[in-house]
C-alpha cells in the first residue's frame, strides 16, 4: 500500500523522501522563559503631530511614493493602499498588526514590561513600520533599509506622526557593524529579512553582533525537520525582495536553531501562536518568530 502511494505521488512528480526525527534540540534552545505576556496592540491608526501636515498635504505627500508594503492608516481617516509589484495573498492591511501581537507582547515582557529608554535597532526597516511603533512606546531606534525609495517614505511617516526619537538611513545589510550605527543595541529586530540573504550563518552572526540582549528574528522557514537550508532564485524587483539578485536561502526550524546555537546565543525559544486570527503562512508553519537572548 506505501509503495503504492508512493508510486503515484512519483507519477505525479513529487519526489518521496524518509525523513528522520529532527536531531536532538539545540543547547540554547529554552522553554519559553516568559510565560503568557500581556496582550499588547500596535498604535493604529497612527496619532499625528499636532500642528503638522494638513490631510491633503499628507495626501499629496502619499501619493509622491508608488509602492507601499504598510496600509498606513493615520487619525482622521487618511491611509495609504498597498501596492507591490509582486502581487501577493499574504499582503494585507492587516498583516503587520497581526505580526505585532504575534510577537511584540513578548518582547516588551523580555525587555522587563516597556521599551522606553530601550536602544532598538530596526533592520531591512522598509518603510517604518516596526520602528515607528518602537518609536511611539519610548524606544531610541536606529532603522536602515538598503532601498533608499523606502527610506524616503520611512521619513516621511515620521514627519507625520512627529518623533523625534527615530532615525532611517539607507545602509546594505552587509555594511552594518556597531562603528557604523553608533554601538551595540540593547535590542536587534531581525524581521523579514533572513530569507532575502544569500549568506544565513554569517547574518545571524552579524545580527548577533548588534545586540547586547535581545533578537527578534522572524523568518520564513523551509517545511522540513531536517536542518538543512533551501536555496531558490531571488530578483531585486520588488520592494519587499532582496537589494540584489541571486541566491536567497530559507533555512528550516532546527536548521535555524542548530544556527542560533553555531552562532552563541545565550537561549531562545519560538514564539508560541495564541490564536487563528494570523497570516497563513504562520498559521501553515511556513513562517516563524523567535525571541532569542545573547550573552
Ligand atoms: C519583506 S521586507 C521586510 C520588512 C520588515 N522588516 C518587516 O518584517 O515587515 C524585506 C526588506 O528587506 C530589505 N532588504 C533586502 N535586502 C537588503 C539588504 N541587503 N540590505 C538592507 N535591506 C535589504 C528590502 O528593501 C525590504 O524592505
Amino acid at each position: 500500500m506505501k509503495h503504492a502511494i508512493q508510486k503515484v505521488l512519483r507519477h505525479l512528480g513529487y519526489e518521496v523522501h524518509r525523513t528522520r526525527s529532527a536531531p536532538a534540540s539545540a543547547a540554547g534552545k529554552a522553554a519559553n522563559w516568559i510565560g503568557e505576556p500581556a496582550p499588547v496592540d500596535s498604535v493604529w491608526p497612527l496619532p499625528r503631530r499636532p500642528g503638522g501636515l494638513s490631510d491633503n498635504q499628507i495626501r499629496e505627500e502619499l501619493a509622491k511614493h508608488d509602492l507601499w508594503h504598510y496600509a498606513f492608516s493615520f487619525e482622521g481617516g487618511i491611509s495609504v493602499s498597498l501596492r507591490h509589484r509582486n502581487v501577493s495573498p499574504l499582503a494585507t492591511p492587516e498583516r503587520p498588526l497581526q505580526r505585532f501581537r504575534h510577537f511584540m507582547p513578548y518582547l516588551i515582557a523580555a525587555a522587563g514590561g516597556s521599551l522606553r529608554g530601550k536602544r532598538i535597532l530596526d533592520i531591512a526597516c522598509n518603510a517604518g513600520f516596526w520602528s515607528i511603533q518602537c518609536a511611539l512606546l519610548g524606544a531610541d531606534v536606529t532603522a536602515f533599509d538598503g532601498r533608499g525609495e523606502l527610506i524616503e517614505e520611512a521619513k516621511l511617516i515620521k514627519s507625520i506622526v512627529g518623533l523625534p526619537n527615530v532615525e532611517f538611513t539607507v545602509l546594505d545589510f552587509w555594511k552594518m557593524s556597531p562603528e557604523s550605527l553608533g554601538g551595540r543595541f540593547d535590542i536587534v529586530l531581525n524581521l523579514g529579512i533572513l530569507y532575502h540573504l544569500t549568506h544565513p550563518l554569517e547574518a545571524l552572526q552579524l545580527t548577533k553582533s548588534m545586540a547586547k540582549t535581545h533578537i527578534l528574528l522572524d523568518t520564513t522557514v523551509y517545511p522540513s525537520t531536517e536542518p538543512v537550508i533551501h536555496l531558490r532564485w531571488e530578483e531585486a524587483y520588488d520592494i519587499t525582495s532582496s537589494i540584489h539578485s541571486g541566491i536567497a536561502t530559507n533555512p528550516s526550524k532546527s536548521g535555524l536553531e542548530l544556527m542560533l546555537k553555531h552562532v552563541g546565543a545565550a537561549r531562545w525559544f519560538e514564539i508560541p501562536l495564541r490564536t487563528p486570527d494570523m497570516p497563513e503562512d504562520y498559521l501553515e508553519n511556513r513562517r516563524a518568530s523567535w525571541l532569542v537572548e545573547v550573552p
